[in-house]
């Protein structure tokens, strides 16, 4: 284990750091820094405006971190209170009288470091204030753990850099021309005159500073602005010359300090400390616009107890977000590190995927997927809050089933894609509906489906197959009827279209074309004759769900209005189809098509919900007996599993290909056998074969399951980047915990409990393990060796909460009605004879505690349900416990419920 908990509240200690164990510090206003055991990490609130410089992981690896406080020892010498100093570092290396620990929690870091052979110790507190300024704040503490009297010289040395990413080296040297600095009592303020970028600079009202007060809100008695000054000729940040001898800083400053390089060097009064006493300083590092008061943030932070009192309530804000589901077992770590997993879907939310260590790719912003996954969780923590947003992301849908893929910061913004190469990834159009899905069973909010919502329209048509040349930006970006009025429409129809449209999309084996990539985004390569099963399932599932639910909805709204194109694809009303034909779907496709550009006609048909959903049906039906025939590839009688792919020679690209060196020739992949058994394509036996062949082929020897098997020599540029990728690595063949995640949650959705835990079990304990090296949390993938990576900001925080949730408690909503169906394996007991979880539901919160009575492997079935200590009727308690949503406030009376579920 690479942490141990200190609190209930999730805090912990780690004492086996590395230089890139990187972790968040944030608020929802957007200031977003990242932080190290050894202080390095940056800070930032957008790609434009870096406050401390850029880093990738690899930087972090270096001494030179951008956050330093220097003491200067009368008699003894400099010495970093962050040990980021030459002789302290090579000391630290060599194993010699240093400890450093990080001991941190929701969502505050603090390291410890104690220099026994100087006879000192530091502890750096950092967090970012939940408030709506955009600052950090560091508090650092130095003791004199020796046995004589010391006279200190303190200083901090925060790095200013003022720009955008793009230019750590594209006109790094131009760009520090345009900065001015200005003193100030409390500090040092950076405000560069213009933002310098080559397609238009433009004036830049952004100011950045470092002001810095003594724990009893004192001033620095001097400043010293500019980084050359301060590192002078021959220094480095590790070992500045113009702190060596302790002098005043006035020796080093210089007259001229426009146009350069800037440091916020804060000299504060000298002091002395006896043995064991101690002294603090606040170093604020922030963003603000010009015309914002620095004042108002000088006068929240400057001083101990105002600084205390911010870190308690960004302490409270934190937790109030990690408890709004409270898990709780006797698994080890557990209930810590699902308070951590509850708050990375927030945290993607704040970061997108671009700005911590790990994730500097893109400028910030999410993806589509990402944009629908997030909200999977948010849905489950509070879902009144997602109703708006959820309608506004509908706007990104074009009528060609396809979606806007750059999003806008604002709600239900979506910008033009202007790339020569637009992608399509065929697996966008199957999120919105496991989302809407999601949201509408946990509220019963049926109306939802059809509220309206415009449809996106830009140069990009028919899938990215062409180009509309006549679309230009005075068009606008919505898709408009024959009379030029902008088409709005309910979100079920925006859902049809993207179904629809896909289920016509196929290839030449009759599965939906892969386009520019699915799920897996390193399958790039494939656009022309790439297939993707995995996702055709996907889809198929959504279908056959969506004609469930429109059933289900069919008495309250009987009919649904549509444009008169999508009728096209609605082709069982209109005779025998012919799906088994792949030039029919095509051509039908076609037809579709030309109905839509460049307006639609604007006439409207009513179809009734049933016919609808016969017609969906039909679709899905087709889809699973398709796969079931031409993709199920067996091994032997209790193992089998599904061919994911065709790659762009029209090539199978998992089954058996005896020739190659693989385990009996098996080159098979996750994605492959996750949405089919999702969908239950194959249940009972014939599930339990693509276990036994997942856990054959594809399970790693640390415990994982990998995303793929080796790809083989077919597979190459042929199929996607990912083939190049070292083998066991992100896209290829690592341990992928959002697949993974979907994988546990397939098996349990098929009743696999045994299975399902075992795949729950082996990257849980990977997560916690020693090797993950990461604080707790899920990380994106874990390498052959079991190092967790891209930790953080990942999509499978949301789908591990939902498993855990809605199958494994099994607590979880029914068009709005309360379902409890667990499916707990013994583990999760331990010794104890219950356990818990706290939510909310339906605007009240619920206790849910289990209990069991007898020993079992696994308990999926309920005795008694009592609700506030009221023994529940019979009626509501058959396969699972079921309480209509009619009913709900008859039993659910208070604000806060207690459930007792009695399993056997
Ligand atoms: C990331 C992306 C996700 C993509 C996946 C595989 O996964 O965010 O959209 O599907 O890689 O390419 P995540 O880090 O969310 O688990």
């Amino acid at each position: 284990m690479n942490f141990n908990f200190t609190d209930d509240m999730a805090s912990f200690e780690c004492t086996r750091v590395s230089r890139d164990l990187y972790f968040p510090l944030c608020n929802e206003t957007g200031m977003m820094s990242s932080i190290t055991p050894y202080l390095h990490g940056d800070s930032k609130t957008s790609n434009k405006s870096f406050i401390l410089p850029p880093v990738t992981i690899e930087d972090l690896h270096n001494t030179r971190s951008p956050r330093n406080f220097w003491f200067y020892i009368k008699g003894k010498g400099l010495w970093s209170a962050t040990g980021n100093s030459l002789p302290q570092a090579l000391r630290e290396l060599e194993g010699k009288s240093i400890e450093r620990k990080v001991k941190a929690g929701l969502l505050w870091h603090l390291v410890e470091y104690t220099d026994k052979a100087f006879g000192l110790k530091s502890e750096i507190l950092s967090f970012v204030p939940s408030d709506n300024n955009y600052v950090e704040i560091m508090y650092v503490k130095v003791k004199n753990i020796g046995n004589e009297k010391l006279d200190f010289i303190p200083t901090s040395a925060i790095q200013l850099y003022g720009r955008s990413a793009e230019n750590i080296r594209d006109h790094r040297h131009v760009i520090s021309l345009v900065n001015r600095v200005k003193e100030i009592d409390e500090g040092v303020i950076l405000k560069p005159l213009i933002i310098f970028d080559e397609r238009g600079h433009t004036p830049n009202t952004l100011e950045y500073y470092v002001l810095g007060f003594e724990d009893n809100g004192d001033k620095p008695v001097e400043k010293l602005p500019l980084l050359h000054s301060f590192i002078g000729k021959n220094g480095t940040l590790e070992w500045p010359e113009a702190l060596l001898k302790g002098e005043s800083l006035s020796k080093f400053k210089q007259e001229r300090t426009d146009g350069q390089e800037v440091i916020g060097a804060l000299r504060f009064k000298d002091f002395t400390l006896s043995p064991q006493e101690e002294k603090a300083f606040i170093i604020l590092i922030g963003i603000k616009e010009e015309n914002e008061d620095i004042f108002s943030i000088i006068n929240k932070y400057n001083s101990k107890e105002k600084v205390l009192t911010s870190l308690e309530e960004n302490k409270k804000f934190w937790q109030k977000r990690a408890n709004l589901i409270e898990f709780k077992s006797e698994l080890p770590l557990f209930d810590g590190v699902m308070k951590w997993i509850n708050i990375q879907p927030v945290l993607r939310k704040i970061y997108g995927c671009s700005f911590l260590p790990h994730h500097d790719y893109g400028k910030g912003g999410r993806g589509w997927r990402d944009l629908w996954q997030d909200c999977l969780s948010l849905i489950l923590q509070n879902p009144d809050d997602v109703r708006d947003i959820l309608i506004n992301n509908f706007a990104g849908v074009r009528i060609d089933g396809s979606n806007a893929t750059i999003i806008g910061k604002n709600k239900g913004e979506f910008i033009a894609d202007r790339n020569n190469i637009p992608r399509i990834w065929m697996d966008h159009g199957t999120w919105p509906f496991l989302t809407t899905k999601l949201y509408i069973d946990q509220t019963g909010d049926t109306k939802i489906l059809f509220e309206k919502q415009s449809y996106f329209r830009d140069g990009i048509i028919c899938r990215a197959t062409r180009k509309d040349v006549n679309w230009t930006d005075k068009y606008g970006l919505n898709h408009k009827d024959k009379n030029g009025k902008i088409y709005f429409s309910t979100i079920l129809e925006h859902i049809l279209v993207q179904h629809l449209s896909s289920f016509f999309n196929v290839g030449e084996h009759n599965i939906m074309k892969l386009e520019g990539a699915d799920w897996n985004d390193g399958i790039d390569k494939a656009k022309d004759r790439g297939e993707s099963v995995a996702f055709t399932a996907l889809y198929g599932y959504n279908l056959k769900q969506m004609a469930e639910l429109l059933r289900e909805i069919s008495e309250e709204y009987k009919e649904i209005e549509m444009f008169e194109e999508i009728f096209i694809l609605l082709d069982t009303l209109n005779g025998k189809p012919d799906y088994d034909n792949i030039s029919y779907k095509n051509n039908l496709l076609e037809k579709y098509f030309e109905s839509i550009y460049p307006e639609i006609s604007g006439k409207t048909r009513k179809l009734s919900l049933l016919e609808l959903a016969k017609d969906l049906e039909a679709k899905a039906n087709w889809i699973y007996e398709h796969l079931k025939k031409n993709e199920w590839v067996k091994v032997d009688n209790e193992t089998a599993f599904f061919n994911g792919y065709y790659n762009n020679d029209g090539k199978r690209v998992d089954g058996i290909f005896k020739d190659e060196d693989l385990k009996d020739g098996v080159r098979m992949c996750l994605t492959g056998q996750v949405f089919t058994l999702m969908g239950g394509i194959v249940k009972d036996k014939e599930a339990k074969s693509v276990y036994n062949a997942a856990k054959k082929y594809l399970k790693e020897s640390h415990g994982g399951y990998k995303l793929n098997t080796p790809l083989g020599k077919d597979n190459q540029l042929n199929f996607g980047r990912l083939y190049a990728f070292a083998y066991g690595e992100k896209e290829n063949g690592a341990t992928f915990s959002h697949m993974v995640v979907m994988f546990m949650n397939a098996l349990y959705k098929q009743g696999l409990i045994e299975e399902g835990f075992e795949v729950f079990n082996s990257i849980y304990n990977l997560c916690i393990g020693e090797n993950a090296d990461i604080y707790p949390g899920i990380p994106e993938y874990f390498t052959p060796e079991g190092k967790g990576m891209y930790h953080y900001l990942t999509g499978s925080a949301s789908w591990f909460i939902l498993t855990l949730l809605t199958e494994i408690y099994g607590v979880k909503g029914k068009l709005g009605g309360l379902v409890i169906e667990p499916k707990l394996s013994r583990e999760f007991f331990g010794n104890k004879d219950s356990i818990s979880i706290g939510l909310n539901f339906s605007n009240k919160r619920l206790e849910v505690v289990f209990v069991i009575e007898k020993e079992k492997n696994f308990y999926n079935s309920i005795k008694d349900v009592y609700i506030n200590d009221f023994k529940m009727p019979e009626q509501f308690i058959n396969e699972y416990f079921y309480l209509p949503f009619e009913k709900l406030n008859c039993y659910l009376t208070k604000e806060k419920n207690n459930i007792k579920v009695i399993l056997v």
